[in-house]
């Protein structure tokens, strides 16, 4: 793809302004969180509640999810800055301890950990899975889910851009770029992987 391409795509990119929720998964004593803006619901019928989920291979909540069949979502509330820090900035791979200490956290039917200060939390089990190379595209099937706030509380990318302090924006950005690289060379073996068996 030529590079003026590339800058067409990234500046229409910038029309996409997401939620920004918060990932956690529990094997065992183990448990974990991210963020993650690749979250959608993906049905229409209030008895059959699903949502889609992109979580990259890389991370250590996507071992947590793959161990537990399970994860809980949440959205972020505007007064949660620090969780993007938290749960964005580092990996629990990296083995900092509990990435979830200090945050109030319950448990609903499946046993993920259900942040009780997110604007609203569904707690789900892992339906079915699709690899894209760097990620899994988890298909969920919501089991239950609790709401706090009003639905205008939740924050959204733009706010993030807007409202973070620069030297955490710059640590998130290197962490970002290092992401980036992983999942490009994931999503190029892929592909070719998929190409050989087309052919
Ligand atoms: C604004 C923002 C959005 C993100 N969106 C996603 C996403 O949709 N999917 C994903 O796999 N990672 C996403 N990430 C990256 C992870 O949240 C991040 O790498 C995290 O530190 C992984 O933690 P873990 O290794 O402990 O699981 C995002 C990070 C930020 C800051």
């Amino acid at each position: 793809m030529s590079s003026e391409a590339i800058q067409r795509i990234q500046q229409a990119t910038n029309y996409v302004d997401p939620q920004l929720w918060v990932v956690t998964a529990q094997h065992g004593t183990s448990r974990g969180g991210m963020i993650a803006t690749f979250v959608t619901k993906a049905s229409i019928v209030t008895d059959c509640p699903r949502f889609l989920v992109g979580i990259a291979k890389q991370h250590h909540t996507w071992g947590l999810i793959e161990a537990s069949g399970a994860l809980g979502l949440h959205l972020i509330p505007q007064n949660h800055l620090d969780w993007i820090v938290q749960l964005g900035g580092c990996s629990g791979r990296d083995n900092q301890g509990d990435k979830l200490e200090g945050l109030s956290v319950t448990t609903l039917a499946t046993g993920s950990p259900i942040l009780t200060e997110a604007v609203a939390g569904f707690d789900c089990r892992v339906e079915s899975r699709l690899d894209t190379g760097d990620r899994t595209v988890y298909l969920l099937d919501v089991q239950d889910a609790v709401s706090t706030q009003e639905p205008q509380a939740a924050l959204r990318f733009s706010d993030l851009i807007a409202r973070m302090p620069a030297e955490e924006s710059s640590r998130l950005a290197e962490l970002y770029a290092r992401d980036q690289e992983v999942d490009r060379r994931a999503i190029v073996e892929w592909r070719a992987d998929y190409l050989e068996a087309q052919s």
